[in-house]
C-alpha cells in the first residue's frame, strides 16, 4: 500500500470506530477497499451481518442492491453507500412494471428473485435467494413451480437440481455472461492441475466444466478445504485478491482477464472516508417498499442452510 493509501486506511479505521461504524465490502471491491473493511464476504453474508450488527453506522462498498438489502433489514441503521452510481446491470434488466405483467402470466406461482434486484422487485417477490442458496430456496418452497428473476443462467442452474418446473425472466450479468469456453478451456490448459470454480451466473456449458459451482463466499470455502494447490476461478477477478490473501499457498488464475465488474470498482479509499466524515449518501428504501421487501429478505434468511 502507498503512503496516500495507508493515511486514508488509517483515517477510516480510527473514524470508524470514532462513529460506532462497520465497513461492509463484497468480495468483487477493489483489494484496499476489501482490506480496510471490518467485514467482506458474498451477497447472503453481507445481508446477514447487517441484519445482525450493533453499529450505528453501515458503510456499504458494494453496488447500490447490496446497499438497499442493508437498509431493508435495519432500516434504523444508518446506511452509508459512497457511490450512488455504482449499480449491478443485471438487477436493472427487470423493473416492477415488467414483473408485475410477468406474474399475470403465471398467476398462483411463487416468485424467488435473486438479490441482484431492485427494492421494488423484492416487494412484489415471494422469497428472495442468492447464488449462496437458490437451490434450497427454490426446493423450500414446495411449489410445483416457480418463476425465477432476474437471472437465467442462475435459474438453469437449479433446474438441474430440482424436479420443480422453474419459469425464469431473461437478465444475466454481462460479466459472468460473456465469459466464452474457449476462454475457459486456455486457461485450463495453461493450468492442467488446477481445479476450475465457476459462479452459477456463468453459462451454462460453463458450469458444465466446473468442478465447483460456488458463490463467490462459497468459492473461498472449498479453495481452503480443498486438497487441490491450483484453482482456475471462473468469477469477476476482485475475488482472486480474498483467495490469494486467505490462501497463501495456494495459486489462483482467472479464467479471463475481462471479468471485471466496472460498477464494483468505482468505490475508492477516498470515497469510503468521504462517505464516512459527511454521514451521507445515504440509502433509505420507502417505508411501504421495505415492509413487502423485508417479508422476501427475512423468509430467504429463515431457510436452513442445509435445506434441499
Ligand atoms: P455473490 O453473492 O456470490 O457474492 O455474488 C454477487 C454478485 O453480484 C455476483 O456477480
Ligand atoms: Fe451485477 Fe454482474 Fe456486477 Fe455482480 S458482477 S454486481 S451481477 S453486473
Amino acid at each position: 500500500m502507498n503512503e496516500k493509501d495507508q493515511k486514508l486506511f488509517n483515517r477510516i479505521r480510527e473514524l470508524a470506530k470514532e462513529k460506532n461504524a462497520i465497513i461492509l465490502a463484497h468480495n468483487y471491491e477493489l483489494p484496499e477497499v476489501q482490506d480496510v473493511a471490518d467485514l467482506t464476504g458474498d451477497s447472503l453474508a453481507l445481508a446477514v451481518q447487517a441484519s445482525k450488527t450493533d453499529a450505528e453506522i453501515i458503510v456499504f462498498a458494494g453496488v447500490h442492491f447490496m446497499a438497499e438489502a442493508a437498509s431493508i433489514v435495519c432500516p434504523d441503521k444508518k446506511v452509508l453507500f459512497p457511490v450512488p452510481e455504482a449499480g449491478c446491470a443485471m438487477a436493472d434488466m427487470l423493473t416492477a412494471r415488467e414483473l408485475v405483467r410477468k406474474k399475470e402470466e403465471l398467476p398462483g406461482v411463487p416468485v424467488v428473485t435473486y438479490v441482484n434486484s431492485s427494492a421494488e422487485v423484492k416487494a412484489l417477490s415471494d422469497i428472495c435467494c442468492t447464488s449462496a442458496n437458490a437451490i434450497q430456496v427454490v426446493k423450500w418452497t414446495g411449489a410445483d413451480e416457480v418463476l425465477m428473476t432476474p437471472d437465467r443462467n442462475l435459474a438453469r442452474w437449479v433446474a438441474r437440481h430440482t424436479d420443480q418446473k422453474i419459469h425464469y425472466w431473461d437478465g444475466y450479468c454481462p460479466v459472468h455472461d460473456a465469459l466464452t469456453v474457449e476462454a475457459v478451456s486456455k486457461a485450463r490448459e495453461a493450468h492442467p492441475g488446477a481445479l476450475l470454480m465457476a459462479h452459477p451466473e456463468c453459462p451454462a456449458e460453463i458450469l458444465d466444466m466446473a468442478d465447483a459451482v460456488r458463490s463467490t463466499s462459497g468459492m473461498l470455502a472449498f479453495a481452503s478445504e480443498s486438497d487441490a494447490k491450483e484453482f482456475v476461478v471462473a468469477t469477476e477477478n476482485g475475488l482472486l485478491h480474498q483467495l490469494r490473501k486467505q490462501n497463501p499457498d495456494k495459486q489462483f488464475y482467472h479464467a479471463s482477464a475481462d471479468m471485471i465488474c466496472d460498477d464494483m470498482k468505482m468505490t475508492t479509499l477516498q470515497d469510503v472516508l468521504d462517505a464516512l466524515e459527511n454521514e451521507e449518501p445515504v440509502v433509505r428504501v420507502p417505508e411501504e417498499i421495505r415492509t413487502r421487501a423485508l417479508r422476501a429478505v427475512r423468509r430467504m434468511m429463515e431457510v436452513p442452510r442445509d435445506a434441499g
